[in-house]
């Protein structure tokens, strides 16, 4: 299937591993010409080289932490020289603070500020900095990556939860916003897909039996349903969210 969108310009965030780098590779093998954004330079310089190298399009890595102001404002700054806006935007964003706990045991200030910061905060100064440049277009293609807690929140995981929750609600408001302007705006759901975030092989059985496919899904996996969202075959979605989670989920809607 031929998605359209060779030729395309894209900001992924939180693309030095995982889910993000991943959803990079899927688009660069549409022909889209990736920016990529996390702290680590090394390793995002290295996923920009792979990715030149394996699907033939200008990978751009922008080194920078989506909880501080100056370097979201760098990266803004670096996408107008490059590209005026880009025409796919993906709100990836970092883990929340370990270990897990209760919402009663967070009593610490700092875990919370940095849970809303690399979360909520970041998410939603990139995307209200990007969608503007991206309107005078026509197109385009937003896309925060979440996770399946926002229809049924897992044990513990409240740091989570209750900030991704919030870049749902702000990614509805703004696909009704804008509804009208050839933008779509979605959210893409994950759970148990095996990335860095799954360290022992312990964690990895455990997940595996409460996924009622019995198994756990690849980063790959999961980009392809960010690279369909991203595609012109999805132009008429908008403001949903997709649960990528191997059925685990057992809410109706
Ligand atoms: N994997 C799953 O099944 C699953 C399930 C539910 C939710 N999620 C969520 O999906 C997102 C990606 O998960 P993942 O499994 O791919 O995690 P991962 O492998 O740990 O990747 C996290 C990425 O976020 C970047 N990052 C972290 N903090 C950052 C910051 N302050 N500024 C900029 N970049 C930052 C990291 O790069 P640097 O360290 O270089 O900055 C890395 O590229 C996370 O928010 C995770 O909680 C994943």
């Amino acid at each position: 299937m031929d998605f359209g969108i060779a030729g395309k310009v894209a900001l992924v965030t939180a693309s030095s591993s995982g889910l993000g780098e991943a959803v990079a590779h899927a688009l660069a093998a549409e022909g889209v010409k990736p920016i990529l954004f996390a702290r680590s330079a090394d390793k995002l310089r290295a996923v920009a080289a792979a990715i030149e190298q394996r699907h033939g399009v200008r990978a751009l890595a922008v080194p920078g932490d989506l909880r501080s102001k100056d370097d979201i404002e760098r990266l803004i700054a670096t996408l107008k020289q490059e590209c005026g806006a880009p025409d796919i935007l993906v709100v990836n964003t970092g883990r929340p603070p370990l270990t897990l706990r209760e919402v009663l045991d967070e009593t610490e200030d700092e875990r919370w500020e940095d849970a809303y910061r690399t979360q909520l905060w970041g998410a939603i100064q990139v995307t209200q900095k990007v969608v503007p440049l991206m309107l005078p277009r026509g197109w385009g293609r937003v896309i925060a990556i979440t996770s399946a807690s926002v229809k049924q929140p897992t044990p513990r995981k409240g740091l989570s939860t209750i900030f991704r929750v919030g870049v749902t609600a702000y990614m509805k408001h703004l696909s009704t916003e804008i509804a009208a302007s050839g933008i779509t705006v979605n959210s893409v759901c994950p759970a148990n897909i095996n990335t860095p975030t799954f360290r022992s092989d312990s964690e990895l059985q455990a997940r595996r039996t409460r996924v009622p496919m019995g198994r756990l899904a690849s980063p790959e996996e999961f980009a392809a349903s960010v690279a369909f969202l991203a595609s012109q075959n999805a132009g008429f979605i908008t403001g949903q969210s997709l649960v990528v989670d191997g059925g685990m989920n057992a809410t109706l809607l």
